[in-house]
């Protein structure tokens, strides 16, 4: 007799984004593989536009596992965020795939701040709570949308996106990335928590504001 199976709807959307959208997110970005499998050896000395392959002998399914993005992360910090990531890096599964996910929590009132991802496009779904996202793209339009669980957002690689947190709890999303590494430029600490630091004629200059309130902006995003 067949067993019905009831899921909540977060579960639902996690399970509906995993089989459905992450395949076709892959309009790969990064090159196309050349074999099968290509379990990333994060250890190898030679060093490759990638990682070079473990030995086929030695992959494991394991290597194909991954359950980081199980838990919530932790966002107490400034930005009231938090980013899991699941690329090459930390699921090594992924190397030549061509993708990644990254979990992001939000705290109420918690923002994901202006970034860019330099080698990938995004697209997200929400799987709880309401989250205004937006891009600006390079004619200085704003593409902006409030998002709650079950919709989706794409943003177009190399543009400047940000998420907030609009609703009353907690948020959640899951996005993905046809980069097994799409690398990640977060304006303010960017701009003003780099090492060594932009120099503060810089910065004076191109948000004409003066070295009091750079240094306020240093001394809150903790430099
Ligand atoms: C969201 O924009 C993310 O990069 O995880
Ligand atoms: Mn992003």
């Amino acid at each position: 007799m067949a067993t019905m199976i009831t899921l909540s709807r977060p579960a639902f959307f996690m399970i509906l984004f995993l089989i459905v959208l992450l395949p076709s997110a892959c309009r790969c970005a990064d090159p196309d593989p050349l074999q099968d499998v290509c379990v990333a050896n994060l250890n190898a000395s030679i060093s490759v536009n990638g990682f070079p392959c473990k030995p086929l002998p030695e992959v494991k399914s394991d290597d194909f596992f991954f359950d980081g993005l199980s838990q919530e992360g932790n966002t107490t910090n400034v930005f009231g965020t938090n980013v899991t990531s699941a690329d090459v890096l930390a699921f090594p599964g992924l190397n030549t795939l061509g993708l990644s996910v990254n979990r992001v929590d939000f705290a109420p009132g918690g923002l994901n701040p202006p970034h860019i991802h330099p080698r990938a496009s995004e697209t997200s779904v929400v799987i709880k709570g309401k989250l205004l996202v937006g891009f600006v793209t390079t004619g200085n339009v704003l593409h902006s949308k409030v998002l709650k669980a079950g919709e989706m957002f794409v943003i177009p690689r190399g543009l400047v996106h940000f998420q907030l947190n609009v609703g009353k709890g907690k948020a959640l999303f899951l996005a993905a990335f046809n980069s097994q590494e799409p690398g990640i430029v977060i304006l303010p600490t960017t701009l003003f928590v780099s090492t060594p630091p932009i120099p503060n004629a810089v910065l004076t200059k191109a948000f004409q504001i003066d070295e009091k309130v750079i240094s306020a902006i240093r001394s809150k995003l903790g430099s």
